[in-house]
């Protein structure tokens, strides 16, 4: 057996070396998914600055409309501008071969993103977009090396460079770690703000990727109440069962 575990924990290394890509470590983000405000917040950044490109064909808005607490009329008004209805699917109309010609991959649709990336993956790359001349887009990112997206939140977060620093190991290998970032231009937000703006995203995302979360929170503090009560009865029970018996 503690061969058995030995040999996982040997498998499970290198590929967690791997993960951290280079030696970047993602930041941490909390979300909130009970924070509707935060949610709606999110909602409103997806719509306006990822709708371009990227769809979320499983999501109905009038169950992004239900969930969010938002009226039928706030959700057309607010968050539909591509001329869909509200029982349309949170689809976009950018052929995707087209796509593939503009960007070098299409825009994937971000249903998943949360599930397969992380919350964490997603809040640090959109943290980490730095100005690049060689990309074909002027930035590159620390998350996604040579991404085809452009940074297309620069208005809010402004731009930053990063600065690397290379060593040599025993084997004269070189490698390049990321030290720090420098601020080249103010964007709308302080950096804190940014980092709200992008948490947010980052739960409506989240939120996005598996909706019956919500339900499932609402569900477990019936539970929860149910077992406490359940317990109160048991021991009443027991207590009477055990009366008689010293
Ligand atoms: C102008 C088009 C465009 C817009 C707008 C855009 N993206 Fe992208 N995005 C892309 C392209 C193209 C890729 C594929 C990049 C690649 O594979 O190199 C991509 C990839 C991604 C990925 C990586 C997906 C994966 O797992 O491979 C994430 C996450 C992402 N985008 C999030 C966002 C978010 C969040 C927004 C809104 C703030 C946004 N994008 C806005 C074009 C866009």
């Amino acid at each position: 057996m503690k061969k058995k575990i030995l040999a996982l924990l040997v498998l499970l290394v290198p590929s967690l070396g791997m993960a951290s890509g280079g030696g970047f470590e993602p930041f941490k983000v909390d979300v909130d998914l009970h924070n509707k405000d935060s949610l709606r917040n999110g909602a409103k950044y997806f719509v306006n600055y990822c709708m371009g490109c990227h769809s979320l064909k499983y999501m109905m808005y009038q169950r992004m409309g239900d969930d969010l607490g938002l009226t039928k009329e706030q959700v057309e008004e607010n968050l539909i501008f591509t001329g869909a209805k509200i029982g349309d699917y949170m689809t976009i109309s950018m052929p995707e071969a087209q796509a593939s010609e503009w960007f070098g991959t299409a825009p994937p649709d971000l249903t998943l993103v949360t599930r397969n990336r992380g919350a964490d993956w997603l809040y640090t790359y959109l943290l980490t977009f730095y100005v690049d001349d060689s990309r074909p887009f002027g930035v590159n990112n620390l998350m996604f090396k040579d991404v085809g997206m452009p940074h297309v939140l620069w208005e809010l977060q402004g731009l930053q460079k990063a600065v690397f620093e290379e060593s040599t190991d025993e084997h004269g290998n070189k490698t390049r770690h990321f030290v720090r970032f420098e601020k080249i231009s103010d964007g709308q937000l302080s950096d804190a703000e940014y980092e709200k703006a992008v948490r947010d995203l980052v739960a409506f995302l989240v939120y996005a990727g598996e909706p019956a979360k919500l339900v499932r929170y609402q569900l477990g503090v019936w539970v929860i109440l149910f077992l406490l009560v359940l317990l109160v009865v048991s021991y009443a029970l027991k207590k009477e069962y055990w009366k008689d018996v010293h």
